[in-house]
């Protein structure tokens, strides 16, 4: 297969460029970043170019420098033709949305139907998956009754948010907007021009390599805090529980896809109710594996921050037969120990 990973200097777009490379050495993966996720978040270059560097181990990887905006590297970088786009490239981070709005949008929305429309020239055979999020049904999940217990907040009557909850009638930050354009034009390229898309809605994401901000990877924002002393601000009481999932059950979920029967699809992927955690419980993990606290301020909470994210899986696992392998205390070790081994970026 030849697959197109869009941001594959990213978590998600350096893991998936990685699996597809090892997984069939016959599989020829051309990766497109234009390296900003730095500039986006005002900090050193140290984390794209990290992943970016990280790949070129691989004979069977092709990095490409361009931006999903521009037609004329998007076209490049598909070449004669690819079988799967994989479109992890963005602009992740909802503060920064918020701040810049044109170029939140301009990355998201824009350069989304930049890499259908290019795509879909090439080729309609070529199979497309797309990385929305949770951060499309706004408030709407603040909607569902919870329970607030002493270090974390639970839904009350169900286990988690499902594909059938609304997008509509919301608060979704600039970011929830932007990704859900993205989202949409992924689907209806399924409608009216009979690709085959897969659309996943991430909720929190994590990994190795993962260079976390305040703005933006919280989980390894507070790995990174905790380890080298520097002080974290929590938005809210730090009740809020999201479901985590590691990056390689995404792209296990991914990979599934592709090679499945199913017709165009739309799923909702997180660790689901067995993987969750709050960011108190969060940090007293934490303190158990290193000993150590870093320094907590709390303040206001953030615009549409869902107290409460866990992911539905059902739909994922009864398609595609796929399950988080995962735990959340794993991933948070296998993210911890790679920090530490990994200092001097951090430090
Ligand atoms: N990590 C999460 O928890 C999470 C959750 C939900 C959704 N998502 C979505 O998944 C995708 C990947 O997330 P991530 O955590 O890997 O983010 P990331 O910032 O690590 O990776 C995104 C990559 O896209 C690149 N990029 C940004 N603008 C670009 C442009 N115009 N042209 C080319 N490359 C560009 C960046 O340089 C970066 O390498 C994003 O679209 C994000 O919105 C992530």
């Amino acid at each position: 297969m030849r697959i197109l990973v869009t941001g594959g200097a990213g978590l998600v777009g350096s893991h998936s460029a990685e699996f597809f490379a090892l997984s069939n050495p016959k599989n020829k993966v051309i990766v497109l970043d234009n390296l900003m996720r730095s500039r986006i978040f005002g900090y050193d270059k140290a984390s794209v170019e990290y992943n970016w560097n990280y790949l070129k181990k691989y004979k069977n990887i092709e990095r490409i420098k361009g931006d999903v905006r521009d037609d004329k590297d998007v076209t490049r970088a598909i070449g004669r033709g690819v079988d799967v786009v994989i479109h992890t490239a963005g602009q992740p981070g909802v503060p920064s949305s918020v701040r810049k709005p044109l170029e939140d949008f301009s990355i998201n929305a824009y350069g989304t139907l930049n890499v259908l429309e290019a795509a879909r020239k090439k080729s309609k055979d070529t199979i497309i998956i797309y990385c929305s999020t949770n951060k499309v049904y706004g408030e709407n999940v603040d909607k569902i009754p919870l329970q607030e217990l002493e270090k974390r907040y639970t839904f009350k009557d169900v286990v988690g948010v499902s594909e059938q909850m609304c997008t509509d009638l919301t608060g979704h930050t600039p970011y929830g907007v932007s990704k859900l354009v993205g989202d949409l034009y992924v689907q209806e390229y399924s409608y009216i021009y009979k690709m085959r898309t897969g659309v996943f809605r991430m909720s929190c994401t994590t990994g190795t390599r993962q260079f976390g901000f305040e703005d933006q990877g919280w989980v390894a924002w507070f790995i990174i805090a905790t380890l080298f002393g520097k002080p974290i601000t929590i938005y809210g009481n730090g009740k809020q529980v999201r479901d985590m999932l590691y990056v390689d059950d995404l792209t296990e979920a991914f990979n599934l896809f592709i090679n499945s029967s199913s017709e165009s699809g739309l799923f909702n992927i997180g660790g689901g109710p067995d993987n969750t955690i709050s960011l108190l419980e969060f940090l007293d993990e934490l303190e158990s594996l290193t000993g150590k606290r870093p320094k907590v301020k709390f303040a206001d909470w953030r615009p549409s921050d869902q107290k409460v994210y866990i992911s539905d899986t059902s739909k994922l696992e009864k398609t595609l037969h796929w399950k988080a392998k995962t735990s959340v205390k794993e991933g948070i070790k296998k993210l911890l120990d790679w920090v530490k081994e990994n200092k001097t970026y951090f430090s």
